[in-house]
Formats: C-alpha cells, structure tokens, sequence
C-alpha cells in the first residue's frame, strides 16, 4: 500500500485525505524509512542538496498570550523576563548579514502594545538602511492587527511565520483560553497573504487528543491556504503549563517519529515550499534532531542569535536547546554534521522558497 502511494507521487499527482492518514499513522521502521527516503529524494530534486539557513532572534519573551501549552505563557511567573536593547538586536543582525546568513527570524511572544510595534518597525528600517535591502526578514509575532502586518510589511519585512497550532477548531480550544480565538487566528493568516507576504504556518504535532486525521487536515490546510513555507513541530511538554502538568505519558520517541513523518507527508504533497526541521526535534533528538529532520525531507534551519542570557529564558518547551557555545564554533558544528549526510548550507542565499519563486514569475 505505502510503495503504490509513492508510486503516484509525480508532479501534480494530489495525496488524497485518506492516504495522508495512511502515511501518518505508519509504524513499521521499514516502511518509515522508504517514506522518509522519497521525501528526501523530492526534496533534494526540487531544493538540491543544501540547506537554506535562517538567523533566529527571540526578541522578547514578554507575551500577552496564555496557551496552556506554551512556556512563555503569561501565567509562567517562573520565567524571567526580556526584550533584548535595540543596540543588541542590531549588533545579532550585523553578525547574520557578515556571516552570510541572508535571512533573519524575528520572533517573541506575542505583544500589541504602541512601543513593540514601534521597536520592531525601527528594527525593521535599520535592517534595510545596515544592508541596502540585502536580507530576507521573516517576522514570527503572533496576532497582530491588519494596520500592523501593513506597517510592518511596508517597513521592509518579507515573510511571516503565524502558525496555526491545530487546524482543528475543538482541539484549538481546547489548548487555549477562551479568549483565544481560532477565528481570529485564521483571519491573520489570509491577511498576511494578501498583504503579500510570503506565508508560513505550522502546527503542533501529538498533542494530547489530536489524531491522524487531524493532522492529515492539517496538511490540506497548507495546501488550501498556498503557503510557503512550513514551522512545525512535535509538542514536547513544560512543566510549569497546564498541559504539561501530565508528562508521564510522554514517548519522545515516538513524538519524533510523528514530527518525521508530518514533514515527510508535508514535503510529498507541496514539494516545493520551504519546510524548517524545527528546535523541538534537536530537543527530542540531541545532536541528530536536525539530521532526521533534514532526511525526512526538510531544508531549513534556524541557527539562534541570542546570548545565553536570553536564551535561558526562552524556554517554550521542556529541555529546548540552550547552549552557550560561541556561535562562530556551532555553525562549524552544524557544517560538519550536515556534510556527514551530503547536505551542505547555502550561504549567501535568500532562500525563498521555488513555490514563492515560481509564483511571481513573470509568465
Ligand atoms: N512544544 C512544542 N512547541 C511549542 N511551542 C510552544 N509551546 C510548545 C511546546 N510545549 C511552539 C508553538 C509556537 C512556537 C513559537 O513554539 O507552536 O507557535
């Protein structure tokens, strides 16, 4: 069954509903593995063999938001709390551009206030004055009004990253306050879009309650909402949120396989749009996280900027990736690792995704 499926997979051929759940609930390690191998192939046909590499700058973990699942929810008194000086962030963006990073994330918890969306307009102006409009910014700051996306979009930033957590609307309410609105999430997305930014989305992956055939949804919402690129991870438990309260039925293991086997299904039904192997996969898989991913067929990575200082404090999930290595030092690391399964980083590229590409050709 899983070989006829994959036999289909040529350009234009569509995974149907059914089989998407086929492929998500797959357990066997022999048949996850010819899955992971034709998402690698796609990628690597579509893509190459390199990896697009973005600067991640976790500029506050200020957050007005309490999703029970998050850890820099606002009810988390246990975090200490930061917005990194403008000096600092623009010091993080001088190193991304002379390193040949190309491509900025922006990211925080999610704030509405006058100062934050002042803070990041003048980040924004900076960034386009530093490096003569020579880096991509993605922004990843929540739910903001349209005035805001506009203004933002109009200061020089070129993509964002919203992403949805589930697709699912009784699951989204579930994991959120009731003044959380899945409506208004979605609203945001469509938004973005016709503003014009390039559009990312994402959700969690095994969280409690969720299934296959939620998840298998969720991949025809990428498709249906034309996305661009794709942020997605396994939901790995915090202790100090509501959901994480119960970490004992917890198999990171198995949490994995899951995150694997969504960016497989991701990648063989919209080939060619950018799809990140996510910090919560290194969580579950120190040291090889990023190899899997990239083998399930991702091709973005997020190298984080920050200083320790901050990093320590953004802690969304538990056991996320902290180190204090010099950075100079990780990237060497991260060379190293990817050239060991014949991938390699594509310095100097913007890295927009070919499906962002293909749509703005003049035709
Ligand atoms: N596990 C995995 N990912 C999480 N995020 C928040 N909390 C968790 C968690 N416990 C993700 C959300 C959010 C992004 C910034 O971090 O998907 O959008």
């Amino acid at each position: 069954m899983l070989k006829d499926i994959l036999n289909k997979i040529k350009s234009g051929y569509e995974l149907r509903f059914d089989e998407l759940v086929y492929i998500i609930s797959l357990k066997k390690q022999d048949e996850l593995e010819i899955l992971f191998s034709k998402a690698l192939e796609t990628k690597n046909k579509l893509c190459g063999n390199k990896i697009y590499i973005r600067g991640l700058i976790e500029l506050s973990n200020l957050c007005s938001k309490d999703c029970y699942y998050c850890g820099i929810r606002k009810s988390n008194k246990e975090t200490k709390r930061y917005t990194i000086p403008f000096d600092e962030v623009i010091r993080e963006i001088e190193f991304a551009y002379q390193n040949k990073y190309s491509s900025i994330v922006l990211q925080a918890g999610e704030r509405n206030d006058k100062n934050f969306i002042k803070l990041v307009s003048e980040i924004l102006e900076n960034i386009n004055k530093m490096t003569n409009n020579k880096l991509r910014v993605t922004l990843s700051l929540g739910e903001q009004s349209d005035d805001t996306y506009q203004e933002w979009f109009e200061k020089g930033a070129h993509r964002y990253l919203l992403r949805a957590e589930t697709t699912n609307p009784e699951l989204y309410t579930k994991i959120h306050p009731l003044n959380h609105s899945f409506n208004n999430r979605m609203k945001c997305l469509y938004t973005l879009k016709k503003i014009g930014y390039q559009l990312g989305t994402g959700v969690l992956i095994g969280l409690p309650g969720q299934t296959a055939e939620d998840l298998a949804n969720d991949i025809l919402f990428y498709k249906k909402i034309d996305v661009d690129m794709i942020g997605m991870g396994p939901y790995i438990p915090h202790k100090n949120t509501p959901l994480g309260l119960d970490t004992i039925k917890f198999n990171r293991n198995k949490a994995l396989n899951l995150g694997l086997k969504m960016i497989a299904a991701t990648r063989l039904s919209l080939p060619d749009i950018n799809i990140a192997a996510t910090t919560a996969l290194e969580a579950l898989s120190p040291e090889s996280g990023l190899e899997t991913g990239i083998l399930a067929g991702a091709n973005v990575f997020m190298i984080n900027l920050n200083d320790y200082c901050y990093k320590k404090s953004y802690f969304l999930y538990d056991d996320k990736p902290c180190t204090n290595t010099n950075i100079k030092l990780f990237q060497q690391k991260i060379n190293e690792r990817l050239s060991r399964i014949s991938q390699r980083v594509a310095y100097g590229e913007y890295g927009d995704s070919m499906h962002y590409l293909n749509k703005i050709k003049p035709v």
